[in-house]
């Protein structure tokens, strides 16, 4: 009997020019590179320029994957976008990018998950393939979190920066087992108890305004370990693979001390650990394409390895997936 998995065509990724070091921040608000680089393992971070927009960065990393996947945007027909710094409150950011694809046809949504998000789109993505709706699809992250930071808050002002990346999934026929090709689990959880630790204070609905984001520093990290591990278990629950299993581990990119100890907690060698928060800062929805990007075009991830992606945000929203490239 074959199954159809979403198997991954191609990824790219798109970053503003304009880079951002800890020592500039330090110029401008009571900070320095010593405690950025000590809490979180972050150096620099891209900022959009002005009038450069959410849809402008997915539009570049979306062509990039395209370009990467060797396939023509004609043939997309599904376009989830992970964002929580949409160009405007409607229409969705992803119409946008479709149309700035020069596609118009087939179905272009948002998703917000915040820093989940790139998790729960490629998920959303995966059902609408294994279901056979559509054939092929493209899974944006892209994030202007610059524009909702509130700048003279030392707390998370530096720890957030700008981007974009982007994954073409294929549905393809097969016997799906784990060695074989494409998205072989995802799990994704929610529980809005914990929706005032990391929120924007802002919104069309409660104050018609966009807001600054804000966040209890301490308690996100109090949680994140346990989240994350929880839901790779499950993963590996899912799919009998385990830690040793993995090639690459390509988890969200909030900070350095989280994903150690949680790759720390799950005996992931570090070696497997794919870091880019250090020249990234946080990108929210954007930050495991934009790693895994990177990792693809330095030549780590290579087909057929097994990719471990993770990742945990506001709500709390946490989720995993297990991709054999
Ligand atoms: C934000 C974070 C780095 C702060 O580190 P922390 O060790 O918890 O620090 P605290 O918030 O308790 O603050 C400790 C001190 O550092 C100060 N501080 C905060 N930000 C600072 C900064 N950028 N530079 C210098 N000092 C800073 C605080 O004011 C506080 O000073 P005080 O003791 O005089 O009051 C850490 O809590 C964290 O990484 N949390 C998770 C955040 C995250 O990843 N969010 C996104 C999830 S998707």
């Amino acid at each position: 009997m074959t199954k159809i998995r979403s198997v991954v065509l191609g990824c790219g990724s798109y970053l503003p020019g304009q880079v951002v070091t800890n020592a500039q921040l330090a110029a401008r608000i009571d900070t320095s590179d010593e405690w950025i680089v000590q809490r979180t393992g972050i150096r620099e971070r891209h900022i959009a320029a002005e009038g450069e927009f959410t849809s402008h960065l997915a539009i570049k990393a979306a062509q990039a994957a395209l370009s990467d996947a060797g396939v023509d945007a004609q043939s997309i027909e599904l376009i989830v976008l992970a964002t929580s710094t949409p160009d405007n409150t409607f229409p969705a950011t992803a119409v946008t990018v479709q149309n700035g694809l020069g596609i118009h046809h087939g179905a272009a949504f948002d998703l917000q998950a915040v820093c989940s998000g790139f998790v729960f789109a490629l998920a959303t993505a995966d059902n609408f393939l294994r279901s056979g709706a559509y054939k092929r699809a493209l899974v944006i992250g892209a994030e202007t979190f610059s524009r909702i930071l509130d700048w003279n808050d030392r707390g998370t002002c530096v720890l957030f920066g700008d981007g974009a990346g982007a994954v073409v999934l294929e549905a393809q026929e097969q016997a799906g087992k784990t060695a074989d090709r494409g998205v072989l689990t995802t799990h994704l959880r929610s529980d809005g108890r914990h929706k005032a630790k990391l929120f924007v204070d802002g919104g069309p609905s409660s104050t018609q305004t966009v807001g600054h984001l804000r966040m209890e520093g301490r308690e996100v990290f109090k949680h994140a370990v346990g989240m994350i591990t929880d839901v790779i278990v499950d993963a590996f629950e899912a799919t009998g693979l385990n830690a040793d299993s993995i090639d690459w581990f390509v988890p969200h990119q909030a900070n350095k001390r989280i994903i150690d100890a949680s790759a720390h907690k799950l005996h992931i060698a570090p070696q497997k650990v794919v870091l880019t928060v250090d020249r990234h800062g946080n990108t929210s929805a954007a930050s495991i394409p934009l790693a895994l990007s990177v990792a693809r075009k330095d030549g780590r991830i290579k087909r057929g390895d097994l990719v471990l992606l993770e990742a945990m945000g506001g709500g709390f929203t946490w989720g995993s997936a297990l991709v054999r490239w």
